[in-house]
């Protein structure tokens, strides 16, 4: 039997697929769109830092054995619904003294051409209209890729209203990749309701103490009362966890980030109604949660080319 691998090999396995991918889009027909976009980005677009990489690759590795337990499942109807997609590419911030802008592959790109277990159908919206409209160009450009891929710029909760209505009978895998507090209870409700579906929901455990108080309902739903008097940002959660449980759900959160003293910490929350993925879950938890803020960053760094040696090949 081969060895188990240690977290930071497999993250740099991870990783280095995240950078072969890359590399092959900026060698391809697509590289003069990446060159446009990467020239044009601005302070409000989108940009990653070291700990997004652990995020990038929990979806990668993902896709497989769910993809697998789909097949044995004999679950054909498979949509992947992205309404935070961004615009496929994911600038990495700024190094000081970087003469090169560094991306990497975003939640569209691993999820259509990063997998052996497509989706039938691909849902991705973003309320940022440059974001898609660079989507659409480069799905474009790639042509027919062998499933039908939307892609509208609109608000998260909208499309996933529309999506959960149109496929409730179909499986529904939900990449919820906010970068705030745009998604609504009510929209996750939509989901839950689903014959069969998964979520990965981006929670922003460090900000929730600062939500303001008229957004507050239409975050946390019922539980919005019960936050108000906790103590800390890790008790909320909790809260919030809870009031998901109480629909009979599974939910798993993974930690990003090292405590809530941390400037980044955020979890993952693997939200399904079944168990049948807890151990791959688990597994990707126990990876995750063994970062620190400095090997991350190494391969960060690595997978932006800021390193003189790389490990990542
Ligand atoms: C964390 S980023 C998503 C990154 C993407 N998943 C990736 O892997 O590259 C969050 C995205 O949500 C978008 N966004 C913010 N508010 C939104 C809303 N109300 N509806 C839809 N998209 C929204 C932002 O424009 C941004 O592109």
């Amino acid at each position: 039997m081969a060895p188990r691998k240690t977290p930071m090999e497999w993250a740099y396995e991870h990783a280095g697929h995240l950078r072969k991918k890359a590399k092959e889009i900026e060698d391809g027909p697509a590289k003069y769109l990446i060159a446009e976009y990467l020239s044009s980005l601005t302070e409000n677009d989108y940009q990653v830092g070291p700990w997004t990489i652990l995020k990038n690759i929990s979806l990668a590795y993902c896709l497989t054995p769910f993809g697998i337990i789909l097949d044995s499942n004999n679950i054909k109807e498979r949509v992947y619904l992205d309404p935070f997609s961004g615009s496929g590419i994911a600038p990495l911030k700024d190094l000081p003294g970087s003469e090169r802008k560094a991306w990497t592959v975003g939640s569209p790109i691993i999820s259509t051409m990063m997998t052996d277990y497509p989706f039938s159908l691909y849902e991705f919206g973003d309320i940022s209209s440059k974001s898609i409209d660079n989507l659409d160009d480069f799905f474009q450009i790639y042509g027919d890729l062998g499933f039908k891929i939307n892609r509208t710029c609109v608000d998260a909760n909208e499309l996933i209203q529309s999506c959960c209505y149109n496929h409730s009978d179909k499986y529904v895998f939900a990449y919820l990749d906010q970068s705030g507090f745009q998604l609504q209870w009510n929209s996750l409700l939509s989901i839950f309701k689903l014959k069969r579906f998964d979520a990965f929901l981006n929670y922003q455990t460090r900000l929730a103490e600062r939500i303001p108080p008229n957004k507050r309902k239409e975050f946390f739903g019922p539980a919005c009362d019960n936050v108000t008097s906790c103590s800390d940002c890790d008790e909320i959660l909790d809260v919030y966890m809870n009031e998901i449980r109480k629909m009979g759900l599974y939910v798993t959160p993974i930690r990003i980030g090292k405590d809530r003293t941390d400037q980044y910490y955020y979890h993952l929350l693997h939200i399904a109604r079944k168990d049948s993925y807890l151990s791959i879950v688990n597994g990707l938890k126990e990876k995750v949660e063994s970062f620190q803020g400095e090997s991350i960053k190494k391969i960060w760094n690595d997978l932006a080319g800021y390193s003189q040696q790389t490990s990542l090949f």
